[in-house]
């Protein structure tokens, strides 16, 4: 994919449906008695494997453009699958089907692609195993053999790593457990608690005193049912940040992302952009299905403050921007006095070692960049066009499809293709509102 800079980008837009919420929604219908209409259904390739899965455990789903049709099979009614459960690229799908499969009463195997089987599994092998399922992995990695058990033993957990997809899976685990589980991690988003307590779930967050300060714990009660109701997905928030930054850097640039979720846990990455100056204002805030949407308004008229804003993004927050972190490198080029990322290691381990392929392709485009273990330090920099790699990661392809928009000359990104992974329509939608 090759592409050219552009000055300006102008226009009203509506993103596809959130990925993280488009999984839990298909997940979690399934689960529940009855039938249930998901609307704005991300088109992304990773929620169609999530679909795949549940089909081939005998869920009949239909689909019409964005809208789902989800016929309910209850916590375990699933049937023994005759194939591979195949996850794709999708690391959501895979820990969040564990989850539900270690509940069930029959065995079944996940596989996932390269690059999902060398992601850590670990995580939640140990307290699926602890909850009485069994599972088979080579070095903790998939293909996984789950064979699943019903009922489960309800867990207390920590979390060793802030991780809404391994706590989402504890959660799904704890829907067929006897008994309350409770799990003990700092804040990762929370789509499943918001969407299980919509759909009935006897579901509690709070905040709770542990050795080390205040830390978020939620608990599920085994007994819970699950009963179908229609859902609204918003707009993927982690999509429109491709937007939000190519908008703030580019002067007159003006643009409105329609009904976009701006869950607080997911909105981290807009607090940091308007602390660094950029101009993002938030229009028609409401609720919809326990998620707080709005439409986002982004002028390229930054008037960075660079002496009073901490230009280093660490600790808790992380978490909360784990996605946008690719983007936000590339937004480091453009600003005073650059940024730095620190505490952010579990991004060596996402779709692919994303600290190592920012640093790699900045470099490629003249940026000025540094690499720590766990982050990196990119400078104001003048990008200028190269061949740079998505290294088969759809974030780090469109971070510098945006990258490319900033510099001077032609950048060709190679395996560009696997921006579909979350987001197929990128590049049509990028080139319809550049000026
Ligand atoms: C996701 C959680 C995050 C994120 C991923 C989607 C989710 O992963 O990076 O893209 O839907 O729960 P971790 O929970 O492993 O950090």
């Amino acid at each position: 994919m090759k592409v050219q800079p552009t000055k300006s980008i102008v226009g009203k837009i509506t993103l596809p449906g959130d990925k993280s919420i488009s999984h839990r929604a298909a997940i979690f219908s399934a689960m529940a008695t009855g039938e249930t209409h998901l609307e704005n259904f991300a088109t992304s390739a990773d929620c169609a494997s999530t679909l795949d899965c549940l089909r081939n455990l005998g869920v009949e789903i239909t689909q019409e453009n964005s809208t789902v049709f989800v016929k309910g099979v209850g916590k375990t009614g699933f049937q023994k699958p005759i194939r591979n459960l195949d996850c794709g690229n999708s690391g959501t799908t895979m820990r969040l089907m564990s989850g539900v499969l270690a509940g069930q009463n029959f065995d079944a195997v996940l596989v996932g692609d390269e690059s999902l089987q060398k992601r850590p599994m670990k995580r939640i092998i140990e307290p699926l195993t602890q909850m009485g399922a069994k599972i088979e992995a080579e070095n903790y990695c998939a293909p996984l053999k789950i064979y699943g058990k019903n009922p489960l033993q309800s867990i207390f957990y920590k979390l060793p790593v802030p991780s809404a997809q391994v706590k989402s899976c504890i959660l799904l685990a704890g829907l067929n457990a006897v008994g309350k589980s409770e799990i003990q991690s700092a804040t990762s988003r929370n789509h499943t608690e918001l969407m299980l307590r919509y759909l009935g779930a006897e579901i509690e967050e709070k905040f709770v005193e542990a050795e080390d300060g205040f830390v978020h714990q939620v608990s599920i009660d085994g007994n819970s049912k699950l009963i179908a109701k229609d859902l609204k997905i918003p707009s993927d928030i982690s999509s429109a940040a491709f937007f939000i930054v190519a908008a703030a850097c580019l002067k007159n640039s003006e643009i409105i992302l329609e009904n976009v979720g701006l869950n607080p846990t997911r909105t981290a990455i807009v607090e940091v952009l308007q602390a660094f100056g950029a101009s993002i204002e938030i229009l028609n805030r409401k609720e919809v299905c326990n998620e707080i949407v709005g439409d986002l308004f982004v002028r390229g008229l930054m008037s960075f403050a660079p002496k009073t804003v901490p230009n280093i993004i660490s600790g808790d927050v992380i978490a909360n921007l784990i996605d946008e972190i690719p983007i936000l490198a590339v937004f480091g080029t453009q600003i005073e006095n650059g940024l730095k990322v620190r505490n952010a290691e579990e991004l060596r381990v996402k779709e692919s070692d994303r600290i190592a392929a920012v640093v790699e392709n900045l470099r490629r485009m003249n940026g000025r960049v540094e690499e720590f273990p766990d982050g990196f330090r990119v400078g104001k920099s003048d990008l200028k066009g190269a061949v740079v790699d998505s290294f088969g990661d759809h974030r780090i392809a469109m971070a510098f499809a945006v990258a490319a928009l900033f510099a001077e000359g032609e950048t060709e990104i190679v395996g560009a293709e696997c921006a579909g992974i979350s987001f197929p329509e990128f590049f049509e939608t990028i080139w319809s509102v550049s000026r």
